[in-house]
């Protein structure tokens, strides 16, 4: 067994995760290298989305009985525990939305609806990378298209990080919004924050950051980031699917419109017009998805438990033996960042000429999983001229031993396709 420095203790954190137990395909123990996609649930949490239906199931913010009050304060509670997991200054910033792309198209919709200092017009610009996930391109190329401003992307070095070399031609007077992702999906980059929101401060635009691959992964401190709104997803650091937060400053959301009507989101309703309620219930029409909140509180407990430098370090020391391990590979190339610095752990890599569906395939046959297309980051791929790639992810209960059994597995790849 390989022996790495910063491991966590893997075989204790394995007992917390049933599926991990999963065999499939004749008998074959599931190596599940698709956390990028979506991460296993520890039995924490999943018995806290249980007791959540089995004693206090009741809508929120609405009743007055008993049920009612104890299901509004788990779901308040919820809030407090991501709103100190992010050092978040206030709770009220702490937005509930389905997922990551509703918390992005939520602050796209915000700025298209505002009125200035904010106004996203024909004559102002949006700023992207094209390293983003679809969730961080589309919902501004429909703000684009509906109000006549113009999109802007930063575009990617051979080696798979952010091309800043025209930093201040993208970023002008004219930008309104730079929003970009902190740890891309696909190619596993950590991008330069600091670098990115200097000069949007410089010219006075708005920064969002799609966090959805590093919140689970790293310490993630919203003050220190310094950007205007952060949006990650509950189901990729142990949480359920269902839910997503939008962090966001506070005097923004006061000012902001709001995107979604209905229940909640209001003070007032007459038949002429409404008033709205403060944040965040402003920008949480109707039943939120309060068992999933629950659920995402029952993660944080467990990942703050852990620690989230400690799952950093492991994870950093499982990705720099996979950069290894995978560049001995006949034929392999890795389609992003090939050192373990300023990386996270996703891993995409294209296998000589065989079809990365036909790789997930032979892969998948051996019990191992991994996620292959062009992981809703379609212009990455078109930027480095290939259909699509393999992708392979770790997360907090990954071990060496899996990661062997990946290049083992490519190898028979390799033999089965000659
Ligand atoms: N955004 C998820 C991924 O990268 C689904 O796989």
């Amino acid at each position: 067994m390989t022996q790495l420095s910063g491991l966590l203790d893997t075989e204790a954190i394995r007992k917390d995760f049933p599926v991990l137990d999963r065999v499939v395909h004749d008998g074959r123990k599931l190596v599940y290298l698709d956390n990028a996609a979506t991460s296993q649930k520890p039995r924490q949490v999943l018995d806290a989305l249980n007791e959540y239906y089995e004693r206090y199931n009741a809508n929120v913010h609405r009743g007055v009985h008993v049920l009612a009050e104890e299901a509004t304060a788990l779901y308040e509670g919820a809030r407090d525990k991501v709103a100190e997991f992010i050092n978040a200054p206030s709770r009220d910033e702490v937005i509930f939305t389905k997922n990551a792309s509703e918390s992005l198209n939520l602050v796209a919709n915000m700025l298209g609806w505002a009125d200035e200092p904010y106004r996203v017009d024909h004559e102002t610009e949006i700023v992207i990378t094209e390293m983003e996930h679809h969730s961080n391109i589309v919902p501004w190329q429909l703000l684009a298209q509906r109000t006549g401003a113009k999109l802007k992307w930063f575009g990617l070095t051979d080696d798979g990080r952010l091309d800043l070399s025209n930093i201040d031609e993208i970023i002008t007077e004219k930008t309104k919004i730079v929003s970009f992702v902190l740890v891309s999906n696909i190619l596993g980059t950590v991008n330069p924050v600091e670098a990115i929101v200097r000069r949007a401060q410089e010219v006075g635009a708005l920064v969002c950051v799609d966090a959805s691959q590093a919140a689970p992964h790293m310490p993630l401190d919203v003050q220190a980031l310094q950007a205007d709104f952060v949006a990650f997803t509950g189901h990729k650091m142990c949480g359920p699917t269902g839910i997503g937060v939008l962090w966001g400053r506070q005097e923004l959301l006061e000012d902001l419109p709001p995107f979604l009507g209905g229940g909640e989101m209001i003070e007032t309703v007459s038949m002429h017009s409404s008033t709205y309620a403060p944040a965040p219930h402003k920008f949480e029409a109707g039943t939120p998805p309060i068992a999933q909140a629950v659920g995402l509180g029952a993660a944080i407990d467990y990942l703050q438990a852990i620690g989230m430098e400690k799952i950093l370090a492991h994870e950093h020391a499982l990705t720099q033996y996979a950069v290894e391990r995978l560049s001995q590979v006949p034929d392999l190339r890795i389609i992003g960042p090939t050192t373990a610095e300023d990386r996270g752990a996703a891993i995409s890599f294209t296998l000589g000429d065989i079809h990365p569906h036909d790789v997930g395939q032979v892969l998948d046959e051996q019990g191992i999983a991994v996620r292959v297309g062009h992981h809703c980051a379609r212009p990455v791929c078109l930027r480095y001229g290939i259909p699509a790639t393999t992708r392979a992810s770790f997360y907090l209960y990954s071990t060496p031993a899996e990661i062997d059994a990946l290049v083992d597995g490519l190898e028979h790849v390799r033999n089965f396709f000659g």
